[in-house]
């Protein structure tokens, strides 16, 4: 996650404020995060019902699909807004 956060701070010192590069860079660096945080739990989710925790099952599953939300939304960001931004430019 550190190494992710890094790569993140990289985009920013390496783009232009404002730019298309830079800000799909940080979405791509976001999702970044979230696929790392959705693998983590589709994991503990696992782990949990290996244990028969069905209840922490049940609050991870719902965390996940938050997760999965927060990377929905960054992809519509990505392909709707900031594409829609890139196409004035081209
Ligand atoms: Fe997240």
């Amino acid at each position: 996650m550190e190494g992710l956060t890094k790569e993140g701070e990289g985009v920013i010192e390496d783009t232009d404020a404002g730019t298309p590069a830079r800000n799909l860079g940080i979405i791509m660096a976001s999702q970044k995060v979230e696929h790392y945080e959705i693998s983590a739990y589709a994991g503990l989710i696992k782990l949990a019902g290996k244990l028969g925790l069905d209840n922490v099952a049940g609050i991870l599953s719902e965390i996940l699909a938050e997760e999965q939300e927060s990377d929905q939304i960054l992809a519509g960001i990505a392909d709707n807004d900031i594409a829609a931004e890139s196409n004035k430019h081209n």
